[in-house]
């Protein structure tokens, strides 16, 4: 073997001749623009409470609990405990067929927790496969009642359900569309979204005007005819794609209308569950009881990967005919109902009652809308929207020439995080924030203020 071609000490390691060790380029990283980002990353190494650690030694205060999912702040030690526990008893064990007993504490709690007669849950691995389960009940609950016809969903524009085919066809953005538009699913169709920055600027709590554009749901089942559609899904308030709060009147609108023509409304909650609008879910916080609930990231806190379907208890019982052997619903994940995701939720549910951190939530939402609001004027801001404990920023995009170099809310948010010590999320031309539920007033008027030193340091 000549010099040249001798393998280097990494390459023994990997075995491999372009792979070295905890390098960077093996991992093809979700979401993010990976180029850029493995020549300057971002990197965290650690977390306690309110703050991550760089791996540059700084304390970095998360404005948006990672990826809004924790709720309880990090590491908190009755969950960490709980998982420690969990996964030195039994690590795994199935749900199909056989059962351990965490997954029924953990399913009874949590339906607790659901208004109305939400009574049961099934059990995921994620918000995408939350919302897939919950479509999947939606068109066999129809089935199930001789109503096989109904397979139709209306969904909405600037949507966000998850990355699986379902979720992405569910969505509502173009950009994470357009490279699968072959393979989305058919028979589905799309109300207008609730986002108008020519009315709506700026309102604190859920605008005033945009209720009247639930009404697009009659013209949809209209030319469809209620006899098709199985179900309307909807975020209470739409997270990923900008924070876009309903206005007043909307949600109940829409409700009425899925009541007056027998279509199932399904709310995603994966964003707006467990505390981030002050209660266990939007739909306790706006008083409407969807027919399906979906769930994940703050269920656990964020700490193992879970997803819950709520239904209530009409859909259940429709499924529970013909003979007792035979399997009800023909879904499942071999992780549904993990053992240590179910006994994070348990401890992670606990720590919410013992700590009051949903009420902490609805006692800070006066203060987070007032010092959000207070960047009203700050360079580049064109609107400011808020409620719970969700906050967003929208920015003048300006000329950047994006994607060939950043944009400019991309720049904010590179600026909090290097220069402001501060973990936030970037959708397009917002600034999306969501701290856990344990933030304080102190930490609120910290995020705020760096946010202005930011927004005043770029062009
Ligand atoms: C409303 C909503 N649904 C579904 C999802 C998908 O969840 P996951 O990323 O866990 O698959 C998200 C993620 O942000 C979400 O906000």
């Amino acid at each position: 073997m000549s010099a040249s071609s001798k393998p280097s000490a990494s390459q023994k390691e990997t075995g491999k001749p372009s792979l070295k060790p905890n390098d960077l380029e093996a991992h093809f990283m979700p979401f993010t623009p990976q180029r850029s980002f493995k020549r300057k990353p971002r990197m965290l190494v650690g977390a306690k409470g309110m703050y991550y650690y760089s791996d540059d030694g700084r304390e970095v205060l998360d404005a948006s609990a990672g990826l809004w999912c924790v709720n309880a702040g990090h590491n908190h030690p009755k969950i960490v405990e709980a998982i420690r526990k969990q996964a030195g008893e039994l690590d795994y064990a199935p749900n199909f067929a056989f059962a351990h007993p965490t997954a029924f504490k953990a399913a009874s709690m949590l339906c607790a927790e659901m208004p109305g007669d939400i009574e049961h849950v099934f059990f995921s691995n994620s918000g995408s496969e939350s919302v897939d389960t919950a479509v999947k009940i939606a068109l066999a609950y129809w089935r199930a009642r001789g109503q096989g016809t109904k397979t139709k969903i209306i969904s909405r524009e600037r949507a966000y359900h998850g990355v699986n085919i379902c979720g992405v066809s569910l969505g509502g953005l173009q950009f994470n569309r357009k490279a699968f538009s072959g393979a989305l699913m058919p028979n589905i169709d799309y109300l207008p979204h609730t986002h108008n920055l020519a009315k709506n600027a700026f309102s604190k709590g859920q605008p005033e005007w945009g209720a009247e554009l639930a009404n697009d749901l009659e013209n949809l089942v209209t030319l469809h005819d209620p006899s098709n559609i199985a179900a309307v899904i909807v975020e209470p308030v739409a997270g990923s794609t900008g924070v876009l709060v309903p206005p007043k009147g909307y949600l109940e609108k829409l409700q009425a209308i899925c009541k007056k023509h027998d279509i199932l409304l399904i709310f995603d909650e994966v964003i707006t569950g467990w505390g981030r609008l002050g209660k266990a879910t939007a739909a306790e916080r706006f008083n409407i009881i969807p027919d399906i609930l979906t769930s994940a990231k703050g269920i656990n806190s964020g700490t193992v990967p879970m997803g819950a379907t709520f239904i209530r208890k009409h859909i259940y019982d429709a499924f529970m005919t013909g003979g007792e052997f035979g399997v009800e619903f023909a879904h499942g994940y071999t992780y549904s109902g993990h053992p240590l995701a179910c006994a994070a939720a348990i401890a992670t549910l606990e720590v919410y009652r013992e700590e009051k951190l949903f009420e902490n939530a609805e006692k800070l939402e006066k203060k987070w809308q007032d010092a959000l609001h207070s960047l009203k004027g700050a360079p580049h801001v064109i609107d400011i929207r808020n409620i719970g404990l969700m906050g967003a920023v929208e920015l003048d995009p300006g000329k950047r020439d994006y994607p060939n170099e950043m944009s400019r809310t991309m720049d904010v948010f590179d600026k909090m995080f290097f220069e402001q010590d501060i973990v936030m999320r970037f959708t397009g031309n917002v600034l999306a924030m969501s701290p856990p539920l344990i933030v304080n007033e102190g930490q609120i008027d910290q995020i705020v203020s760096r946010l202005r030193k930011a927004l005043e340091s770029v062009k």
